[in-house]
């Protein structure tokens, strides 16, 4: 018996998250047998983070490079050609598993710019005296923000009422009848040309393993077969002996491994729980290819919670995102799903505009016209800055191919900033629930404004809230232009700080932003205000409402990993017609 799965090589793609060559497979459009060229690069073994031991593809074979010569000059080069800024540190003499294959490179002299390793000096292929043992491995810089430990162990515990003699029932392998063969692919053909295959066998109780049906191990078999990347072979015994056990630790290397077992055999807590360990990883990754990949493999695993966890990420860290080395691998459906989602957090609507446009024209003419159009009438025209609709006919690359989406819209946007709302609303086309009416949250000015511990601390004391203030019009309609009300935003850290403005507090930090001035007066107009917290200013981890001006956790599936609670509290008005 055999497991073929049509993911497999959607998850080989995962586990090259970083690389350059996964950039390049997924704008292919996800090809099973990805073309390997001379001279490619990879570094095995390292569990899919940017560390391995380095291999080089030549006359259709992976082969080890050896130590000999070898120092940082010739790192950069492996890490810049796998797509990563520079390399980090040279590993000597680590073990990264089993190498098989020739040793391809040895003596190896590069003076650090060349583009390819293998354009720069050496004796000739496969010429060394070296053994494997003097493989040589590198750790790449991946521009990751370095906050959590990358050595970080996770346990996991669901034994309550199992007992730990099952851990040893299973090491022991006393009375074992079911057996599991772990293949994995080397990726190197064999002298006979067909694919050379390592692999282990694992023996299991079926009585055990019955629990979870998609190991067929109550069908009256008594062996299976299963196909796994080589990088995750070494986590598949850990997975058996959690079915045991339930418990079992996990960390960054194996995480990816686990949550594909988990997925495969339909073991649906160690799914959950490794899929809540990605949401550690996200913020790591500022090339932003981890969560676009992560993505799309819920996608395929049909993981909705870490489908939604990947792109509220995302959402909330958009501007970042559009500037990345990601964007332009981002697929329509993700581009897509991520223009309906009124948790976009971007300086304005305008800027929204742009980055759309900056996809289609980097894209070519590989994305339809009708999809482009789709695409672009998702922004919310009534919503970009008057001052920016006047120019966007001369400013628009793209108005000349798409004149009657640009002008229907420029029109509804010009009606929206001229027309009072009860005027908008006698006319049959206005659907008051029509999302191109709602804000996103804008972090420009005037409708935002920051609040950090940093810059306050010198000024108050142990008794002062953090305390600052914000003009904004009523509501963004032009009309409203001379309107303006005057906020004021705090951030309490103590009872102390709370009783002293009257105010009740549940917890600490607590955040509140009220109106200085009778909104009474504006019936028509509600605020539904969000509290972003941003870490170390690098990124948001937590977006939250506001009751009774007061900050609350909003309905968010999960939050971010924020170390040492470095942040800062950016406070954002969104007006709404209602
Ligand atoms: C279990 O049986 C089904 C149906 O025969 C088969 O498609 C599947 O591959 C088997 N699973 C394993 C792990 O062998
Ligand atoms: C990342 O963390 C490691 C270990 O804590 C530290 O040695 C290294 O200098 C850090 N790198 C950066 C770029 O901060
Ligand atoms: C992760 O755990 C595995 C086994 O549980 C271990 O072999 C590996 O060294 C660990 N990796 C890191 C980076 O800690
Ligand atoms: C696997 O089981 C089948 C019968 O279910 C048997 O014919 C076959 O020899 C077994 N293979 C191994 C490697 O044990
Ligand atoms: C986001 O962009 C800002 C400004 O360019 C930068 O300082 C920050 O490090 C970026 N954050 C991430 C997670 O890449
Ligand atoms: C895309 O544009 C290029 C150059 O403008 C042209 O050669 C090619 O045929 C176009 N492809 C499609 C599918 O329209
Ligand atoms: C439109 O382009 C002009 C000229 O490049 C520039 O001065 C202006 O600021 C642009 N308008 C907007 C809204 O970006
Ligand atoms: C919001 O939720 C997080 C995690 O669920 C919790 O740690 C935090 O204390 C909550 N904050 C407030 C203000 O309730």
């Amino acid at each position: 018996m055999s497991v073929h799965r049509h993911t497999f090589t959607g998850w080989l793609l995962l586990l090259l998250h970083v690389s350059a060559s996964a950039v390049r497979l997924n704008l292919l459009g996800r090809q099973r047998n990805p073309a390997l060229q001379e001279g490619d690069v990879r570094l095995f073994g390292g569990g899919g983070f940017a560390e391995g031991r380095v291999e080089i593809y030549h006359d259709g074979r992976w082969g080890t490079v050896c130590d000999d010569g070898w120092d940082l000059a010739e790192a950069h080069v492996v890490c810049r050609q796998l797509g990563f800024p520079r390399a980090d540190s040279v590993v000597i003499g680590k073990n990264y598993g089993k190498a098989s294959g020739p040793i391809w490179l040895d003596d190896l002299k590069c003076d650090g710019t060349e583009t390819y390793l293998s354009t720069c000096m050496f004796i000739g292929w496969g010429a060394t005296d070296c053994s494997h043992k003097e493989d040589v491995g590198v750790i790449c810089e991946t521009g990751r923000t370095n906050l959590t430990n990358g050595d970080a162990l996770y346990s996991l515990d669901h034994s309550i009422c199992l007992s730990d003699e099952r851990g040893q029932i299973f090491d022991s392998g006393y009375g074992c009848d079911f057996s599991i063969s772990v293949r994995s692919a080397t990726g190197n053909a064999q002298e006979d040309g067909t694919p050379e295959v390592v692999g282990e066998t694992i023996c299991a109780h079926k009585s055990i393993l019955s629990q979870f049906p998609l190991f067929n191990a109550s069908k009256g078999i008594s062996n299976i077969t299963v196909d796994v990347a080589q990088s995750c072979q070494p986590h598949f015994s850990s997975f058996i002996r959690y079915i045991y056990t339930r418990k079992m630790d996990v960390n960054f290397s194996s995480v990816q491994c686990l949550h594909w077992m988990a997925y495969t055999f339909g073991v649906k807590q160690l799914m959950e729980d490794t899929g809540r360990l990605f949401s550690e990883i996200l913020p790591e990754d500022a090339s932003f290819h981890t969560p676009v990949s992560l993505y799309e493999y819920a996608v395929e695993t049909q993981d909705w919670v870490l489908q939604e966890n990947c792109i509220q990420y995302m959402a909330w860290n958009y501007q970042n995102l559009s500037s990345s080395p990601a964007w332009t691998q981002l697929s329509v459906e993700l581009l897509r799903s991520l223009l309906l989602r009124s948790d976009l957090v971007v300086p304005d609507e305008y800027f929204l505009l742009q980055t759309v446009e900056s996809w289609i024209t980097e894209k070519g003419n590989s994305t339809s016209l009708e999809t482009q159009a789709e695409l672009l009438s998702l922004i919310r025209f009534p919503m970009i800055p008057a001052e920016a609709l006047n120019d966007l006919e001369s400013n628009s690359s793209l108005y000349s191919s798409h004149v009657n989406m640009y002008r229907d819209n420029l029109l509804k946007a010009f009606q929206f900033n001229v027309l009072l709302f009860g005027n908008l609303i006698s006319n049959p086309k206005f659907n008051r629930e029509d999302g191109d009416y709602r804000p996103r949250i804008y972090t420009a000015k005037p409708w935002s404004k920051a609040l950090s511990r940093q810059t306050q601390y010198l000024y108050r004391n142990h008794y002062d809230s953090m305390t600052t203030s914000l003009n904004t019009p009523v509501h963004n309609s032009l009309i409203f232009k001379d309107n303006q009300i005057l906020w004021e935003a705090n951030v309490f850290e103590n009872k102390q700080q709370c009783s002293n403005r009257g105010v009740r507090c549940e917890s600490f930090p607590s955040a509140r932003l009220v109106p200085q001035n009778g909104l009474s007066r504006w019936r028509n107009v509600l605020y539904r205000n969000r509290l972003l917290l941003m870490c170390q200013d690098k990124y948001v981890f937590q977006v939250q409402d506001f009751k009774d001006n007061m900050a609350t956790n909003g309905t968010q599936v999960l939050a971010y990993p924020c170390p040492d609670d470095q942040y800062t509290y950016r406070f954002v008005v969104r007006p709404y017609y209602v």
